[in-house]
Parts: structure tokens; C-alpha cells; sequence
């Protein structure tokens, strides 16, 4: 992408991650244009702020459609008015539809809170810790039909500490998001990394694994 990327960041929450993104375009670290916040949910703190950072805020509630298809389209047209080349799920809580995925095919990025393949859905923490695993992280992805399943980018690794808590874990995770999304977008954005054909590609390479950065306890680089 040779302009800067337009880039539209959908949340449905607490929006941590945006801010991350937030703070690293203002710090000159990140070379993204963030043109729009999207919610599905008004009471967003995400909304919030994106607000506080002058950035464009739109909503619409899935509850007020008749089913999927047509909260896909009418939230597509609504993006659209910004014409994003990205969009950015950022803890953004729906399901999309292969229609909506189809038309920014290769376009969307996902977070997920797990090493993924392993853990798609939802609790991964707590169901982290139940299995015993050393390790645990979050996994920057390409979004497609397949729920927690498109070509992975980065992940951000971190060692499971037996004795704590889900909530003390997810915190531990969301740090490592906060480094990991924003580089991983940053990326996407120069176009050192694409989605062709399925796959990752990385630096006009197929990367059929993602880069992963492993952190320490306290969450500092390794
Ligand atoms: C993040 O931890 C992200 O990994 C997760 O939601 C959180 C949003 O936090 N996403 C998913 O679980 C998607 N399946 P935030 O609103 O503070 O950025």
C-alpha cells in the first residue's frame, strides 16, 4: 500500500488494544491512519477513546437486525463511507459472515487471546490453565470463514505461572497484545506482509508459521 493505510478499528468493548494503537500513531511509531472506530455496542468504552484521539466514531447494533446478513451490510456500508484497504478487529465480540469477510477478503486482521491453532473460542484463559500449559499468548491473524482459523501473522508468547488467576493471566495476555497488534498492523500497512491465495506472506515469502516474540514473566521482551 503506498498512501497511508486507511484503516477502520471495530471493537465491541473496553478497547485496550485500540488505545495501544492509539498511542503508538501518536508517538509517531505506527504509520497507520486510523479513519474510524466502529462499535456494535454504544456503551463501547472503546468509543470513548477514540473520541478522546479525535477519531471518527460509528455504531450500529446487531440487535437491531432481523439476523447476521443484514448487520453484515448494513455495517459494511457504514465502513465504506471511509473506504478503509484495512479493517482491524480489536476484541470486536461478532461473528462475520462470508459475505462481509469476501468483501474485504485478505483485508481483515483479527486478535486472538491463544497460541492459536490451539484454543479458538472463547475462555481461553482459564482453559489454559485447567489443561496445565507452559505457555500461552495471543495470535495476530487474517481473518476468513473460519472462525480463529486464517493464516496466522505474529503471536506473542508468554510462560503460564501455575498459581494464577484467569483474570491475572488474561492481563498478563493483553500487555503482550498491546506490542504484538500494532507491529503486526504496522506490516500490513507498509505491505511487508499480505494475505494471497490462503496464505501469510511475509516479505514476498510464504509464511506458513508466524513470526513469534517471546516474553519473559513480567512481560518484557526476550
Ligand atoms: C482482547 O484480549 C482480544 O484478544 C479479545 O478480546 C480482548 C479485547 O480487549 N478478542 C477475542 O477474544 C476475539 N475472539 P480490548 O477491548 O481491551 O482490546
Amino acid at each position: 500500500m503506498a498512501t497511508r493505510c486507511k484503516t477502520a478499528v471495530l471493537i465491541s468493548g473496553s478497547g485496550t488494544n485500540l488505545q495501544a494503537f492509539i498511542d503508538r500513531v501518536e508517538s509517531g511509531a505506527l504509520n497507520l491512519d486510523l479513519s474510524v472506530v466502529f462499535s456494535n455496542k454504544p456503551d463501547a468504552f472503546g468509543l470513548v477513546r477514540a473520541r478522546n484521539a479525535d477519531i471518527p466514531t460509528a455504531c450500529i447494533e446487531h440487535g437491531d437486525f432481523a439476523d447476521r446478513d443484514s448487520f453484515d451490510r448494513a455495517m459494511a456500508a457504514k465502513l465504506d463511507e471511509w473506504q478503509p484497504d484495512l479493517l482491524v478487529l480489536a476484541g470486536f465480540m461478532r461473528i462475520l459472515g462470508a459475505a462481509f469477510v469476501a468483501r474485504y477478503a485478505g483485508r481483515i486482521l483479527n486478535i486472538h487471546p491463544a497460541l492459536l491453532p490451539a484454543y479458538p473460542g472463547l475462555n481461553t484463559h482459564q482453559r489454559v490453565l485447567d489443561a496445565g500449559d507452559k505457555w500461552h499468548g495471543s495470535t495476530v491473524h487474517f481473518v476468513t470463514e473460519e472462525l480463529d482459523g486464517g493464516p496466522r501473522i505474529l503471536q506473542g508468547r508468554l510462560p503460564v505461572i501455575p498459581s494464577e488467576t484467569a483474570d491475572q493471566l488474561a492481563a498478563r495476555v493483553q500487555a503482550v497484545e498491546h506490542r504484538i497488534y500494532p507491529e503486526a498492523a504496522g506490516w500490513v500497512g507498509e505491505g511487508r506482509v499480505e494475505y494471497r491465495d490462503g496464505r501469510t506472506w511475509i516479505d514476498g515469502a510464504i509464511a506458513d508459521e508466524p513470526v513469534v516474540h517471546t516474553f519473559d514473566i513480567d512481560g518484557r521482551k526476550r
